[in-house]
């Protein structure tokens, strides 16, 4: 059985847009990160630093699992919070229906 080809659209810090092969169970940090597109990302992985901030596109706000308390906790303190709309992109597992997924990388998330 073969995967399903999914997708996700990211908009960069500067409004530069990015279409990108993503699959199921990666993060969208992970996914971010290896098409070389601008995210720090310093912590891994691990929900320590919130370096990988992103605003999720309100259409898909509904079909992600809401952060929990770890998550929330470090996103209550980013820059430029969005109650609704902020997530930390490590946290977020691509799945099948998840494909076309658009994030927008918010502020503190450029490499230093
Ligand atoms: S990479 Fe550090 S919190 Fe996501």
């Amino acid at each position: 059985m073969s995967e399903k080809d999914l997708q996700i659209k990211v908009i960069d810090q500067v409004g530069g847009t990015h279409e990108l092969p993503a699959l199921s169970g990666w993060r969208v940090m992970e996914i971010i990160r290896d098409h070389d597109l601008p995210i720090r990302a310093e912590c891994g992985g691990s929900g320590a630093c919130a370096t990988c901030h992103v605003y999720v596109d309100a259409q898909f706000v509904s079909k992600l699992v809401p952060p929990d308390e770890d998550e929330q906790y470090m996103l209550d303190s980013v820059e430029g919070f969005d109650a609704t709309r902020s997530r930390l992109s490590c946290q977020i597992l691509m799945r099948d229906d998840l494909d076309g997924l658009v994030v927008t990388l918010a502020p503190g998330s450029e490499p230093s």
